[in-house]
């Protein structure tokens, strides 16, 4: 398979930008997402972390947040961005998130603050990912 493309920077600098935003006081590790839509939009989003430590959301996650608030559906490109030794891997979970609005085709980028970066895709993150077609035996009754 060929390696995904480069990433575009300007989305990389949207993330950079985002992330000095992040409300991460417990961790001290801020992150910063920026998803670009078929529409052609950009959608950002940090980590905002809480006191009750469950309930913090990752940036991916709240770039997801902000496209769908803003009316758009499918990512056509990610990155995200921190202040790590090697590019950030998103969370189990948000590899998941990303997956329900992306097709296994589309690049991530994986960002430090230092300028390294790590060139993905959605598949590679996410082999084996469940999806819609592992239900259709499913039994619905009405509500
Ligand atoms: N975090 C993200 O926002 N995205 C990732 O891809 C990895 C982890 C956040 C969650 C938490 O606020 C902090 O980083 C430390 O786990």
């Amino acid at each position: 398979m060929p390696a995904p493309q480069s990433a575009d920077p300007s989305l990389i600098e949207a993330a950079r930008a985002v992330r000095d935003n992040a409300h991460a006081p417990y961790s001290g590790f801020k992150v910063g997402a920026a998803l670009r839509s078929v529409e052609g939009r950009l959608h950002l989003g940090c980590n905002v972390e809480n006191v009750a430590y469950p309930e913090g959301t990752c940036a991916e996650a709240g770039a997801i947040a902000a496209m769908i608030a803003a009316g758009d559906k499918r990512i056509v490109e990610v990155a995200v961005i921190a202040d790590s030794p090697a590019p950030v891997p998103p969370c189990g979970g948000c590899r998941q998130k990303l997956a329900e609005f992306a097709g296994g085709e589309v690049v991530v980028t994986l960002a430090t603050t230092g300028g390294a970066t790590l060139v993905t895709t959605v598949a590679d993150l996410l082999p084996g990912a469940f999806d819609a077609g592992f239900m259709t035996h499913a039994e619905k009754s009405a509500p």
